[in-house]
């Protein structure tokens, strides 16, 4: 889930906890969305402003965002029709490096995962982003910061190889994650063009070469 999925899902949440009963009749909020109330609109908007780059607009959900809440929030798993959707449009949409080649320099991979920057108001528009990988991801020994919202990858290409079908499957997990689970939280780091095509290839270096932290 991306960070404004995730201020989405709290303040979804904080609604629900205050009591809105009556939400699933209320009338449709702004978008259309059935179950975006105008109460949960007026909370967003009373909350959040415009501020530098990071502007109001960003908490319109994508169409998978969508349905991801929407059955989150009645309760109900997601028909398998509909997230397989999701995956395939997502899968139809990787693009891969145009040179064929997917390794970079793990060193500048290794920055990127550790880097938490980028997007947010007091960041230069245009500035580099970091992936921000650690934060979900234990990838290296003896760093206790380490988040686990998402597995461990700690000895990723030490324990998977490094065929032409794992770089394959792990420059798409990259690139946009939903391809492989339609309500998956990890940021499409590609489709959302967080980071850049090289900026994707050093974190690749980072999980794939022998001589990274990772595989250490
Ligand atoms: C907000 C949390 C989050 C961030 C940040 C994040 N991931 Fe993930 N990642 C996940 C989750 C959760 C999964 C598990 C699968 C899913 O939910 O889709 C995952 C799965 C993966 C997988 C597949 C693992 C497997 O067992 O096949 C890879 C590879 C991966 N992430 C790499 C990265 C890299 C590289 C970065 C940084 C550029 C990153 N992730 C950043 C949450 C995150």
């Amino acid at each position: 889930m991306n960070k404004l999925a995730l201020i989405v899902s709290a303040a979804l949440g904080a609604a629900v906890l205050a009591g809105c009963a009556g939400a699933k009749q209320e009338a449709a909020g702004p978008g259309g969305n059935p179950f975006a109330t105008a109460s949960f609109h007026e909370i967003l908007t009373k909350d959040f402003s415009d501020k530098g780059q990071a502007k109001v607009s960003r908490l319109q959900q994508t169409q998978s965002q969508y349905e991801c809440s929407k059955y989150a929030y009645l309760g109900e798993k997601m028909p398998d029709a509909v997230a397989k959707e999701i995956e395939s449009k997502a899968q139809a949409g990787v693009v891969y490096p145009a040179d064929g080649k997917y390794l970079g320099d793990w060193k500048a991979g290794l920055k990127v995962a550790e880097d938490g920057k980028g997007m947010q108001w007091s960041d230069k528009p245009g500035s580099p982003n970091g992936g921000n990988c650690l934060a979900c991801h234990k990838m290296i020994a003896n760093d206790p910061s380490q988040g686990n919202i998402g597995p461990e990858l700690y000895h990723y290409a030490k324990l998977r190889g490094d065929s032409a079908a794992i770089l394959k499957y792990t420059w798409a997990r990259i690139y946009n994650s939903e391809a492989f689970n339609s309500c998956s939280y990890m940021p499409p780091f590609g489709a959302h063009k967080i980071l850049t095509e090289q900026q994707m290839k050093d974190v690749m270096a980072l999980l794939m070469d022998p001589n990274s932290p990772v595989n250490k």
